[in-house]
């Protein structure tokens, strides 16, 4: 639930903002953030797993690395889950110590890993034994020691999206786990590299914790087989990929009940299992989340530019396009859709679409919504994560600009790009 933005009477408040203000003083397309949304959720993550003592929580920057709200994030003890030299930039300006940093991604430039290297950063995630071999030959090189994890590849189905499963022997990411155990043989007879974990992630938007447990149980079996060839392991992290909720973000006796609502991750429950299966002494746990911290405190507000009937279908044609949220062109994903100001009205079926020249670009398709007509007002729902960070200029579109709300106020986080930026 996104109890942060809700309905005050029959407007829309991003916390003690009324969203329609937003809108009005910053124009649309307009990403709001609520910051009290982000450390609830935060908080609730870091109680669930206070029952495993040390447990790191590395928040994914790929999810959303406004710089603002990296800093509430690292003010708040967690660390930071990067795959670039330009999001470990972006950690270490936001406040992230060094050490809380790790590294990871199947194709780090030899770039990236020198500025991971130079930087003394917590952990590089290695995914093959060919970066192993050049992550040492880049320490060597820079006179550094590379504190490494082994990324796993445990074979396991997430039963989520396609395009998000990461954890199945055909996909691109980690080590197979039959071959890993030679890849950890050779890591601690490399120079410059000092093997301190293991590392899996299986895919983003989990909303059941058995492929979770499947994997620590993988994982499990494959420290015991470690520990017998005299190999240690002081750290295990078990990626991001826990799930939220899209559907019925808000209630309200004026819009439709979304059908299919989601199951949820019971956190309590699975940092339970992970404590059984993968407490090993002076080893921590670490977890990766992007999407559970930041997906719900954010809303895309945008303005609706036309209605237009075709033979059988009703478009509402909207100023947002998928160039700034993506997320249902690449996976037909489902967001709610609320409008700004609620009124009294009978539902229809319509289609919500963007103005961009691609028939994927849609934020709905065949959705029940109240009437809405030229000049209104919406808003698009739990688009905190994987919005604006995978937003980009198509069609020479300036990206929308960010507004945090913290403390009751609202202030710009990052401009909204002019046509001179488009050049
Ligand atoms: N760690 C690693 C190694 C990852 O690859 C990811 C996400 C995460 C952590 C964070 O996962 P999360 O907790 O946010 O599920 N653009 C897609 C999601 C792609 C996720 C990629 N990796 C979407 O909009 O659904």
């Amino acid at each position: 639930m996104t109890e942060k933005i809700k309905y005050v009477g029959n407007q829309l408040f991003i916390e003690e903002v009324p969203a329609e203000e937003l809108a009005g003083q910053y124009g649309t397309p307009l990403y709001v953030y609520s910051g009290n949304q982000i450390s609830k959720n935060l908080k609730q993550l870091q109680k669930a797993f206070s029952v495993i003592p040390g447990t790191r929580i590395l928040y994914a920057l790929k999810a959303n690395s406004n710089p603002e709200l990296l800093r509430l994030i690292s003010s708040m003890g967690a660390g930071a889950d990067t795959v670039s030299a330009g999001e470990i930039f972006v950690a270490l300006k936001s406040g992230f110590p060094p050490s809380t940093i790790s590294l990871a991604g199947v194709g780090k430039t030899d770039r990236d890993i020198d500025f991971a290297l130079s930087r003394e950063i917590g952990v590089i995630i290695v995914e093959s034994n060919e970066e192993l071999k050049v992550v040492s030959e880049r320490a060597v090189a820079l006179g550094k020691t590379a504190r490494v994890s082994l990324r796993i590849n445990p074979d396991v189905d997430a039963h989520t999206h396609p395009h998000i499963s990461t954890g199945l022997k055909e996909n691109k990411f980690g080590i197979n786990i039959d071959r890993a155990g030679e890849t950890a043989k050779r890591a601690v007879q490399m120079k410059n590299i000092e093997l301190v974990g293991i590392h899996s992630h299986i895919g983003s938007q989990i909303t059941e914790h058995s492929p979770f447990e499947e994997a620590a149980e993988s994982i499990r079996n494959f420290v015991l087989g470690l520990a017998k060839e005299g190999i240690k392991i002081n750290q295990i992290d078990l990626g991001g990929g826990i799930g939220v909720r899209y559907r019925n973000a808000i209630k309200h006796d004026l819009l439709p009940l979304e059908k299919k609502e989601e199951p949820l991750i019971d956190l309590n429950t699975l940092a339970r299992v992970i404590k059984e299966k993968l407490s090993f002494p002076g080893c921590d746990i670490a977890l990766e989340p992007g999407r559970f911290i930041v997906a719900e405190s954010g809303v895309l507000l945008t303005r609706v530019l036309f209605k237009k009937k075709s033979a059988d279908r009703t478009f509402i044609v909207v100023d947002a396009g998928m160039n700034d949220m993506m997320r249902h062109a690449l996976y037909s994903a489902y967001h709610q859709i609320v409008p700004l100001r609620l009124e009294k009205s009978e539902f229809s079926l319509v289609d919500v679409v963007g103005p961009v020249c691609e028939t994927t670009d849609a934020f709905a398709v065949q959705r029940e919504l109240p009437a809405l007509k030229r000049g209104d007002l919406i808003g698009i729902m739990t688009v905190g994560a994987y919005g604006y960070s995978i937003a980009s200029n198509y069609n020479s579109r300036p990206k929308p600009a960010e507004i945090l709300i913290e403390k009751g106020s609202a202030r710009v986080v990052r401009e909204r790009e002019t046509y001179e930026d488009l050049i």
